[in-house]
C-alpha cells in the first residue's frame, strides 16, 4: 500500500510519506494559511503532494469515540477523514484502527464505509442544516421523511419535513389585491419528534452551544440514519443521545425511530416525549413563507395506551389521512407514560428513573395512511397496523430489502471512494423517490426535488426525463407506474391544449395534483427581492419529454400491451399539439413552431416583445421531427385494430398524418454562416456577453438572469445559456439519430465531427449552467468532442452539486433528481458505454482515467445484462442468449456464459 501519513494541528499540517524512486522517507510541513478559507488551503495542500497514495494515515485523532479520525484543525474539530476522502477520493483511517487492524485491513473496512456512508461531523444552522437534512432524508417511495434531528421543531435551522407521494393542496393567498393559488406537496403532520428532559428541566430544543459533538450517519446500505450526540446543558449534566430512523421498504405506510438515552454525569429521573404534531405548516422555502401555507386540518386526536392516533385532511384536496404512532421501552421496568391530547397536537411521554452510565431507550414506530391509496376507514387503518415488533426487527427488515435493491440497481465502482459514496447516494434518493411496488398502488410521479423538501412545491417537470431511464434499467414496472401518472392527467393535457387554441395534449410545465399548470406567473429575483414576470410555462417541450419517455420504455421493455392501451394515444395527441401549433410558410416553405422556449430558461421572448416566448427553438423542433418519425415508423409497425383504435381515441385522421410526415421534414432551424444551430429563430442576432466584466463584479454568474434583470437589463438581449439547449437533443439520441433527423429535415451535417466540436464550443462559452441539469449534459457532450477533462470536471461538479450545495442554498429545499438521473445515466450510457436506446444494447466507452471498473446490472427487452466495464475491456453476462454490439461489431452471448472483450 502507499499511504501518506498525517499530523494535523491547528497551525499545520505535517505530512510524511515513502518516495516512489528511492524509497526514502519524506517528511514535510504545510503550514496553513489563516488569510485563507480551509478549502483553499487544502486545495493547496493536495496541489504539493504526489497522486499515488491510496490510503490516509491520520495519525493524531483527538475524538476516538465519535470516530477515529476527528483532528483540530485551526481551531475547531474536523472530520479529517472525511475531509481527505473528498478531496484524495482515498480511504482515510485513523491511527488507532490501524494499530487494531493493520493497515491494509484497516484501509479496506473503510474503502467499504466510505462507498456505502453519507455523513456529517459537527452542528450546522441554516440553509447549509437544511442541505445536509434533505441529503439524509430516509423513505421508500410512498414518503420521504428529511434527516432532521428527532429533537427538531420547524424553525430557520432545522426542518422536520414529511410528504407523501401524490398529496397536494392548493391553497389562496391574497397579495396585493390579486389571489394567487399555489399547489403545495403538503408537509404531513410530524410524527418524527422525540425529545427528553432531565428531573424538573425543561424539554431539550437542540441549542447549539448544548450540543458539544455530533455525528450523523446514513447507512445506504441498510436505510438507518444514525445521530450520535453528546449534550452538556446549561446545568453541567451531560447525556450522549443516540438516535436511529429506518424507512420500511416493504410496507411502505411504515417508519421506525429509536431514542436512546446514557447520562454521563447523573442519575435521576428522566423523560422522553413523543409527538404527531398536526400544527405543521409548509415553511421550507423562506420566499414561499409569504404564501399561505397551512394545509392540514386536524379532526381527531385519539390515545390509546401506547398509541396515539392523528385524523386529518388536507384544506382543499380533501385528502384524508392518519397518522399513527406506539411508543414502547421494553428494557426499562418502571417507565411511567402519560399523554396529552391537544387540538392538533399529541404527545406522550415516558419517565423513569436513570443511573449514571446506563443506557436507557424508548422505541417509537409510526405508520401513516391517505385516502388516496387506502379504500375503507383510516382511523382502523392506523388502529390495526402491524407494527415492527421492535427497532431491531424493522432494521434487519429493512436490510433485507435494501439487500435486494442493492442487488439490482448498485452501480460499483472501484478507484473513488467519493464518486463510489455520491453515485450510490443518487441511487438512494432515486429509491426514496419512487419504488415498483409503492407506485402500483399510488397515482404519483418525482417531483424535481424528490421527496426531500417543498422548492418547486414538489411539482413534476420535463425532469422525468434524466431519472427515467434509471428506472427503467432495473425496475420498468415502476417507469411504467409513474408514465401512468402522465396518462391519468391526459384529460387534463388536453383541456390545457385547447385552452390555448392548439389541438392535443399539452402536459404543463409544473405538474401537481390534478395535471393542470402549477407554473407561477412570478419569479422571485434574490437580488432585488422583487417578483419578476415568468414565462417559464411556455416549455412547452415538456410534452415531448414525456413523449421520449414513453418511447425509451416502450424500446427498452417492448411492452406492446401498454403502447396499446395508453402509450401510444399519448403519442398521438401529443404530436397533435405540434401537428396544431406549426404554421407554414408558404415563402420559405417551412414550418414554424412559435411562442414556445427551450429549456434555457433565460430565454423568454423576444427583446422588447409585450408578449412571451420566441419561434423555431432548435431543441423543440428537432426532438417534434424526432416524435413524428417514432409514430410513422409504428404506424408501419402497431397491428391495424391498435392503430385504428388509437387513431381513434386521439381524434387523429388522415390529414394529421400528411401534415405529420410534411411538418418532420420541413420545421424550420436556423444557423449561422459556421454551421452553429441556432438556439431558436433570431438567436444570432443577439448580442454577446462578456462574462468576465460580471464575474469581476459579481463573482458567481451562473444565475446571469437575475443578475441582468437587477440591472435593469435582460437575459433576452443576449447569447448565453442556463443550460444545454440547442444541444440537448444530442443528449436524448444517438448521434446517427440526430444526424439522420437533421438530413431528413433538410439540414444534412457534411462534417459532423467538426459540426459537433464547433457547436459544443460556442454553446459552452455561452452558458453560466445556471441549472443543475446543465453541466452533466456537458459532460456527455464534452466526451464526443474527446475533451475527456472537461467532462470528468463537469461530471464531478455536477456529482457533488447537492453534497456541496453548489447552488448555495438550494439543497436545502430538496435534493436535485433530475441531475442525481442524468449523473448515474452518465457512469453507465457514456463512461460504461451502455447504450439502450436502438433495437439491441451498444457498447462504446469512453472510460475515466480515474477509476479502474464499473460495474452494474440492467434489465434490457427482459434480458437480464451484467456489466463489468474497464479501461480496456468489457465483460458481460446475461441470463439468455442474445448480442450486443461493442464499437459498431456484433457479439453474440450465450445464456449464462460470462463473456469479456478487449477494446
Ligand atoms: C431548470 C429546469 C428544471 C427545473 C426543475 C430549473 O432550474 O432550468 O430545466 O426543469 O429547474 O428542476
Amino acid at each position: 500500500m502507499k499511504p501518506l501519513y498525517l499530523t494535523v494541528t491547528d497551525k499545520h499540517i505535517r505530512y510524511s510519506y515513502e518516495d516512489s524512486d528511492d524509497k526514502s522517507t519524506i517528511d514535510k510541513v504545510y503550514n496553513i494559511n489563516s488569510a485563507k478559507t480551509l478549502g483553499e488551503n487544502l486545495d493547496n495542500f493536495k496541489s504539493k503532494i504526489p497522486s499515488y497514495f491510496d490510503v490516509v494515515v491520520i495519525l493524531n485523532p483527538i475524538d476516538v469515540e465519535l470516530r477515529d479520525t476527528i483532528v483540530s484543525c485551526v481551531n475547531q474539530p474536523i472530520d479529517m477523514g472525511l475531509t481527505m476522502e473528498n478531496l484524495l477520493h482515498i480511504p482515510t483511517v485513523g491511527v488507532h484502527d490501524v494499530a487494531r487492524l493493520g493497515l491494509k485491513q484497516a484501509a479496506s473496512l473503510e474503502e467499504e464505509h466510505a462507498g456505502w456512508h453519507l455523513e456529517y461531523y459537527g452542528s450546522y444552522s441554516g440553509k447549509r442544516q437544511y442541505g445536509q437534512e434533505s441529503m439524509q432524508t430516509i423513505g421508500n417511495g410512498y414518503f420521504g421523511l428529511r434527516g432532521a434531528y428527532l429533537e427538531a421543531k420547524a424553525n430557520d435551522d432545522n426542518y422536520p419535513g414529511t410528504y407523501v407521494a401524490g398529496v397536494f393542496d392548493q391553497l389562496t393567498t391574497n397579495i396585493n389585491n390579486h389571489d394567487i393559488v399555489n399547489e403545495d406537496l403538503v408537509n404531513m403532520p410530524n410524527a418524527q419528534y422525540m425529545s427528553f428532559s432531565i428531573d424538573d428541566g425543561d424539554v431539550f430544543k437542540l441549542a447549539p452551544d448544548e450540543i458539544t459533538n455530533v455525528y450523523r450517519s446514513l447507512d445506504m446500505r441498510t436505510g438507518v440514519l444514525t445521530i450520535t450526540m453528546l449534550v452538556s446543558l446549561h446545568n453541567g449534566k451531560r447525556i450522549k443521545v443516540t438516535t436511529k430512523k429506518v424507512a420500511d421498504m416493504k410496507n411502505y405506510h411504515n417508519y421506525s425511530l429509536q431514542y436512546t438515552v446514557q447520562p454521563l454525569n447523573f442519575s435521576g429521573q428522566m423523560k422522553i416525549y413523543s409527538e404527531i404534531d398536526g400544527s405543521v405548516t409548509n415553511w421550507n422555502v423562506e420566499r414561499y413563507r409569504s404564501f399561505n401555507g397551512k394545509h392540514i386540518i386536524v379532526d381527531k386526536t385519539l390515545v390509546d395506551g401506547d398509541r396515539a392516533i392523528l385524523m386529518a385532511h388536507t384544506k382543499n384536496s380533501k385528502v384524508n389521512m392518519s397518522v399513527g404512532s406506539k411508543i414502547q421501552c421494553p428494557d426499562i421496568d418502571d417507565a411511567v407514560l402519560s399523554s396529552n391530547r391537544f387540538q392538533e397536537r399529541i404527545s406522550q411521554s415516558l419517565e423513569f428513573h436513570v443511573v449514571e452510565g446506563r443506557s436507557y431507550t424508548v422505541e417509537k414506530s409510526v405508520s401513516m395512511y391517505t385516502s388516496l391509496e387506502t379504500d375503507g376507514d383510516l382511523e382502523d387503518a392506523v388502529y390495526g397496523h402491524d407494527y415492527h415488533k421492535n427497532f431491531a426487527d424493522a432494521v434487519s427488515n429493512s436490510m433485507r430489502c435494501w439487500q435486494k435493491i442493492w442487488r439490482n440497481e448498485d452501480i460499483e465502482v472501484v478507484g473513488d471512494v467519493t464518486a463510489q459514496k455520491l453515485l450510490r447516494m443518487n441511487e438512494f434518493h432515486a429509491t426514496v423517490s419512487a419504488q415498483q411496488h409503492v407506485n402500483k398502488d399510488l397515482d404519483a410521479s418525482i417531483g424535481a426535488r424528490g421527496l426531500h423538501g417543498e422548492a418547486y412545491r414538489g411539482h413534476i417537470f420535463w425532469d422525468e426525463l434524466f431519472i427515467l431511464p434509471y428506472y427503467t434499467m432495473h425496475f420498468p414496472n415502476l417507469a411504467k407506474y409513474l408514465l401512468m401518472y402522465r396518462y391519468n392527467r391526459l384529460g387534463a393535457a388536453k383541456k390545457y391544449a385547447k385552452a390555448n387554441g392548439y389541438k392535443g395534449a399539452m402536459y404543463p410545465w409544473q405538474s401537481g395534483m390534478y395535471g393542470d399548470e402549477q407554473s407561477q406567473l412570478t419569479h422571485l429575483n434574490p437580488i432585488t427581492n422583487q417578483w419578476d414576470p415568468d414565462n417559464s410555462r411556455k416549455q412547452r417541450h415538456v410534452s415531448l419529454a414525456i413523449a421520449y419517455n414513453i418511447w425509451n420504455y416502450y424500446n427498452m421493455t417492448n411492452d406492446d400491451e401498454f403502447m396499446k392501451e395508453y402509450g401510444l394515444e399519448m403519442l398521438l395527441n401529443i404530436a397533435k399539439l405540434w401537428i396544431s401549433m406549426s404554421e407554414y410558410d408558404p415563402e420559405t416553405k417551412r414550418y414554424t413552431i412559435a411562442n414556445v422556449m427551450g429549456p434555457d430558461e433565460f430565454h423568454e421572448g423576444y427583446p422588447g416583445a409585450d408578449e412571451g416566448g420566441l419561434k423555431n427553438n432548435a431543441y423543440t423542433n428537432i426532438m417534434t421531427s424526432w416524435l413524428f418519425g417514432r409514430l410513422e415508423y409504428l404506424m408501419q409497425k402497431e397491428p391495424d385494430e391498435v392503430i385504428s383504435e388509437n387513431l381513434k381515441r386521439a381524434d387523429f385522421n388522415e390529414d394529421d398524418l400528411d401534415d405529420m410526415e410534411s411538418i418532420r421534414k420541413n420545421l424550420k432551424l436556423e444557423f449561422n454562416k459556421d454551421d452553429i444551430l441556432g438556439q431558436f429563430e433570431g438567436y444570432f442576432k443577439l448580442k454577446d456577453i462578456d462574462f468576465d466584466y460580471y464575474r469581476r463584479q459579481y463573482g458567481d454568474i451562473s444565475r446571469m438572469d437575475r443578475i441582468l434583470k437587477s440591472e435593469g437589463d435582460s437575459p433576452d438581449e443576449y447569447q448565453l445559456a442556463k443550460q444545454a439547449d440547442s444541444l440537448m437533443a444530442l443528449y436524448n439520441l444517438r448521434e446517427d439519430t440526430f444526424m439522420d433527423i437533421l438530413k431528413d429535415m433538410g439540414y444534412p451535417i457534411k462534417d459532423r465531427t467538426k459540426f459537433i466540436k464547433d457547436n459544443v464550443n460556442y454553446y459552452l462559452q455561452r452558458t453560466t449552467h445556471g441549472s443543475t441539469l446543465s453541466r452533466i449534459v456537458y459532460s456527455m457532450l464534452a466526451l464526443k468532442v474527446n475533451d475527456y477533462d472537461l467532462s470528468w470536471k463537469l461530471f464531478y461538479q455536477a456529482l457533488t452539486s447537492d453534497y456541496y450545495d453548489i447552488q448555495g442554498g438550494t439543497t436545502a429545499e430538496g435534493i436535485h433528481l433530475g441531475v442525481m438521473g442524468a449523473t448515474v445515466n452518465v457512469v453507465t450510457s457514456d463512461f460504461a458505454g451502455v447504450d439502450f436506446r436502438g433495437d439491441e444494447i451498444s457498447v462504446d466507452p469512453h472510460f475515466p482515467d480515474q477509476w479502474q471498473t464499473i460495474k452494474f446490472n440492467l434489465t434490457f427487452k427482459g434480458i437480464r445484462y451484467y456489466f463489468t466495464v474497464s479501461k480496456d475491456s468489457i465483460t458481460v453476462a446475461t441470463d439468455h442468449d442474445t448480442q450486443i454490439v461493442v464499437k459498431g461489431e456484433q457479439v453474440p452471448l450465450t445464456g449464462d456464459e460470462e463473456k469479456t472483450i478487449s477494446y
